[in-house]
């Protein structure tokens, strides 16, 4: 058996096996999961865009396809239907050898695909200020898109590409160096945004202030030491405090995965020159400008890209590109994602078409902005506390945490206080985190509360809520036999196992497109075949061979789970 191939790729290597035989090797084969029963468990529906380039009787090429498709073995039933679509059934002794091969293993016997390294650009907060709700979905998109990769067996470089450069830093330095000698010093500290607001109120009301803090950018800028040190100290607090975000999120970032704008500091010259050299930058007003074609202003005039301001000074821009040749040339990138707000899509598609022009990624490095939508209020406007300001985002993971612990206290008051506060915790984060990812990354959602605690739908606490269950049958039984068979006899069996069978799927999904809403809308389709195979299908009361086989499946059901949603970054309980 091809266990190297996931289930979709099996039947679409056959199905294109097929249509060369025939004659229509360059036809897609488009197999797709069926969307209702009748249709059999896939589709192949490439046959007929194959029939109209051949100006022939699509049902005609269909049986041709057919006579010729092998999946002896594999589908028990292939009819065609409609236009020239192929139903594939797949046989029921096929679904369950394959899950033969994978229950207990550690791996599920996931197939791994050739490979690659991948660089993924994520989190990556401005250190002026402490983390609020915009830096969650890049944090966790980006951190399930590493576990996803990780665990398909690819290399994946974590870049934490933090804001730590730029003319705030000199304000904050001077202000850091002003409250030292104050005992609110350490204080003001703890609370980032106040020492931002603190800071910027004394360069509105202090021209002296405002003057060193201009002193301290030139100097921090010149290499100073003494200054080196203070914006250093400052760094170091700022990224303390999302270390502490990464802690209470699951998030596995480190300072080794950190590489912050300033790092690129001395490649900016070089960039420049570069581009300058290969014709690509020009003069215009004083600045340096790359116009690119491929993006036209209002009035059809190529835009302008800017790599070096007036001043001298270097921008984000310029930054990036020394990013992409540093992921390129010094990380040996495959595939570089930027788990980046959707509004900066312009400056990626910008950087992407010059990063080409300029020879920093060939076309065999995939560049690929991975966008999200903004998280938004219930007045449809971009989430903000009551008073309008920007919610941090350590409170907003306290207020869940809380907001779970209420629930949790209500469903099971008689549960000790600390084990209530664990439950709380992975239902709390995992709620948060659970309503982010299951999202289509590209739209704006609305967040609340509610509705992502529900215990019912496509939620978290659903899911985790659906493992405990499974877990629980295993509570009641003494012995659990890792090799017996698995048959499946009823047609909620069967169903059960090819859900099962597609965990694979949803991991090429996930990765191919770097959206890990397939991971959970699979985990929630998962759920439901299980509850249905769980009514129709008794497990405990079952007896001899039945009962063992419905067991694996249960068991390889709750590993399934547990992994699929550890891959998200969301912990599973035994009991809650
Ligand atoms: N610090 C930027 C921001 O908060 C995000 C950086 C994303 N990564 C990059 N390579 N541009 O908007």
């Amino acid at each position: 058996m091809s266990s190297d191939l996931t289930l979709l790729q099996l039947l679409d290597s056959r199905v294109r096996d097929a249509l060369a035989a025939v004659g229509a090797a360059d036809a897609p084969a488009i197999v797709v999961p069926a969307a209702r029963p009748e249709f059999g468990d896939y589709q192949a529906n490439g046959v007929m865009a194959a029939a109209k380039a051949r100006k022939m009787n699509p049902r005609e090429l269909a049986q041709q396809v057919v006579d010729k498709l092998d999946l002896a073995g594999i589908a028990s039933k292939l009819e065609i239907a409609g236009p020239g679509f192929i139903n594939i059934t797949l046989d029921p002794t096929f679904l369950a050898s394959r899950l033969q091969a994978a229950v207990g293993r550690e791996d599920l016997a996931v197939p791994h695909p050739p490979a690659q390294r991948v660089v993924i650009d994520y989190s990556s907060p401005n250190l002026a200020k402490e983390m609020h709700v915009g830096h969650l979905r890049s944090t966790i998109i980006g951190d399930a898109l590493a576990r996803v990769l990780r665990y398909l067996g690819h290399t994946v470089i974590a870049q934490n590409h933090i804001g730590d450069w730029g003319t705030q830093f000199g304000m904050l330095t001077a202000f850091l160096v002003e409250v030292e000698g104050d005992a609110s010093g350490e204080m003001a500290l703890n609370d980032l945004e106040t020492f931002y607001r603190r800071a910027k109120a004394r360069m509105d009301e202090d021209p002296a202030f405002a003057d060193m803090a201009r002193q301290y950018v030139v100097k921090l800028q010149g290499g100073d030491p003494a200054i080196n040190v203070l914006w250093r100290r400052f760094l170091d607090i700022s990224m303390q405090h999302c270390e502490a975000v990464y802690a209470t999120l699951g998030v596995g970032l480190t300072r080794a995965d950190v590489r912050g704008e300033s790092a690129y500091n001395e490649a900016l010259p070089g960039i420049v020159a570069d581009l300058k050299a290969k014709g690509l930058a020009v003069e215009s007003e004083g600045a340096r400008v790359v116009f690119l074609e491929e993006f036209k202003n209002k009035d059809g005039e190529p835009q302008a890209y800017i790599v070096q301001k007036q001043d001298g000074g270097y921008l984000y821009a310029t930054t990036d590109l020394a990013a992409v040749r540093y992921r390129v040339d010094e990380l040996k990138a495959d595939r570089a994602l930027y788990v980046v707000d959707a509004r900066q899509g312009l400056h990626f598609q910008q950087l992407f078409t010059l990063s080409r022009k300029a020879g920093y990624a060939s076309d065999k490095v995939s560049l690929e902005h991975v966008g999200f939508g903004v998280m938004m209020g219930e007045d449809g406007k971009p989430f903000k506390t009551r008073s309008g300001d920007t919610v941090k985002l350590a409170e907003l993971l306290e207020e869940a945490e809380e907001r779970a612990f209420a629930l949790v206290s209500d469903k099971n008051p008689d549960l000790p206080e600390l084990q209530r506060r664990e439950i709380a915790q992975a239902v709390g984060i995992g709620a948060v985190k659970y309503a982010d990812l299951s999202k289509n990354r590209n739209s704006d959602y609305v967040f609340n509360w509610d509705t992502m605690l529900a215990f019912e739908g496509n939620t978290a606490p659903y899911l985790q809520y659906a493992y405990t269950r499974i877990a629980g049958v295993f509570r009641k039984v003494d012995a659990w036999d890792a090799g017996a068979p698995i048959v499946l006899a009823e047609p909620a069996e069967k169903a059960l196992a090819l859900a099962l069978t597609q965990f694979a799927d949803a991991l090429a999904s996930v990765s191919r497109e770097a959206a890990p809403h397939w991971l959970c809308a699979y985990l929630y389709g998962l759920a439901t075949q299980f509850m249905r195979f769980y009514e129709a299908c008794p497990v405990l009361k079952s007896e001899g061979e039945v009962r063992a086989s419905r067991l694996q499946l249960c068991r390889l059901t709750a590993d399934t789970m547990r992994t699929g949603l550890g891959l998200l970054g969301i912990q599973v309980l035994d009991a809650m």
